[in-house]
């Protein structure tokens, strides 16, 4: 069976195609390298032996898409990660976001009809939930108010795959809304490559440890939380890249409940920046330069999952530990650092 993987060259999407031909599936990859290196092609084919195919395409190109789906008439399934996902960088430029993220997913819904492609597991986040009313959050939470134009498309993007949804009945999707993905794939053939000034926690603290950056900088301690610093839900990249493989199944084998699903895909477990850094400390045995400094805008105090729903109609729980994947990042940051 063939699978199309939107952003396959990105730090899920490759993880994600590794795990598809883990499974026997045949990959095609789109990617127009704006947040990716053609390099993780190496990668992913290192660890597998097997070299996906890869169209430079720019999603954002209506007619390049319609091209695609007419070479490309054997895709059973499509897992769509090619988007913007840098929150602040949204709130600068809106409109780039809007454009990328849903204008995108729009092209592609539309050749999925016209195609008769019936699969498609969409990238979503915990961002949706904002500053959440209970912990650990539900998939029934309520949605609130996106806190950036970068949370909005993906509250939009689902509420058009819901329409989609409606107005197609053999069209089945589902949505995993991811928490915070961290590491590398053990291999340390492929991880996470933030371009420029890491915006995420894990990639800047392998980058302070590797002497990128000077210091890492903690966004505040004076939160509602057991050590003041602000909790999140890591959770190994690995793992979420097989909750892709096996929400896909549920589709191709149509087990689903309803033809738009929603899961949230965290480990259940909220862990603060020091336990970050003082884990990532202890598995590596270094010493992580930091400093304590003022909040950052936009932050929340505390997220984890309710994995229940996942685990129960997906058969899906992590695996892996916040140890394996801050042990696995640094392998990866070690490796990429000495080429
Ligand atoms: C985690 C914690 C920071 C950097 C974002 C998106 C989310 C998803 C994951 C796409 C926070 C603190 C961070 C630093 C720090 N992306 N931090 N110093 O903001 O929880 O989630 O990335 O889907 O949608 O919102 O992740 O890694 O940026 O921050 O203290 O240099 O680490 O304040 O508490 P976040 P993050």
């Amino acid at each position: 069976m063939k699978v199309l993987v939107t952003g396959g060259l990105g730090f899920i999407g490759s993880h994600t195609v590794v795990a598809l031909q883990e499974k026997g599936y045949e990959v095609v990859i789109i990617d127009n390298l704006s947040n990716s290196d053609i390099s993780v092609l190496d990668g992913i084919t290192r660890i597998t032996g097997v070299r996906p195919e890869f169209e430079k395409t720019d999603l954002r190109d209506k007619a390049k898409v319609i091209d695609f789906f007419n070479r490309y008439n054997d895709i059973e399934g499509i897992i769509h990660f090619a988007a913007s996902k840098a929150v602040n960088e949204s709130v600068h430029q809106p409109l780039l976001y809007y454009e990328n993220n849903i204008g995108t997913l729009i092209y592609l819904l539309q050749q999925m009809q016209e195609k008769a492609v019936r699969n498609f597991i969409f990238s979503s986040s915990c961002t949706v939930y904002g500053e959440p009313d209970t912990l650990p959050i539900t998939e029934s939470a309520p949605v609130k108010p996106a806190l950036s134009p970068y949370g909005n498309t993906k509250q939009i993007g689902e509420e058009i795959i819901r329409d989609t949804a409606k107005a197609y009945p053999k069209f089945k999707s589902i949505a995993l809304r991811y928490f915070n993905p961290i590491g590398a794939h053990p291999s340390g053939h492929i991880g996470e490559l933030p371009l420029g000034v890491p915006q995420n926690l894990v990639p800047f603290v392998t980058q302070t440890a590797a002497g990128i950056r000077e210091v890492l900088s903690v966004f505040g301690d004076d939160y509602s939380t057991p050590d003041g610093t602000a909790i999140r839900d890591y959770i190994h990249v690995v793992d979420l890249a097989e909750s892709h493989v096996i929400a896909l199944e549920r589709l191709f084998e149509n087990r689903q409940k309803t033809n738009f699903e929603i899961f949230n895909i965290g480990t259940g477990r909220g862990s603060s920046v020091m336990e970050i850094i003082k884990t990532f400390e202890k598995v590596n045995t270094l010493k992580l330069n930091y400093k304590i400094v003022g909040r950052r805008e936009g932050d929340v105090t505390a997220v984890w999952a309710d994995t229940d729903l996942a685990e129960k109609e997906l058969g899906w729980k992590a695996r892996l530990t916040m140890e394996d994947a801050l042990r696995d990042a640094w392998h990866w940051q070690q490796n990429i650092s000495a080429k």
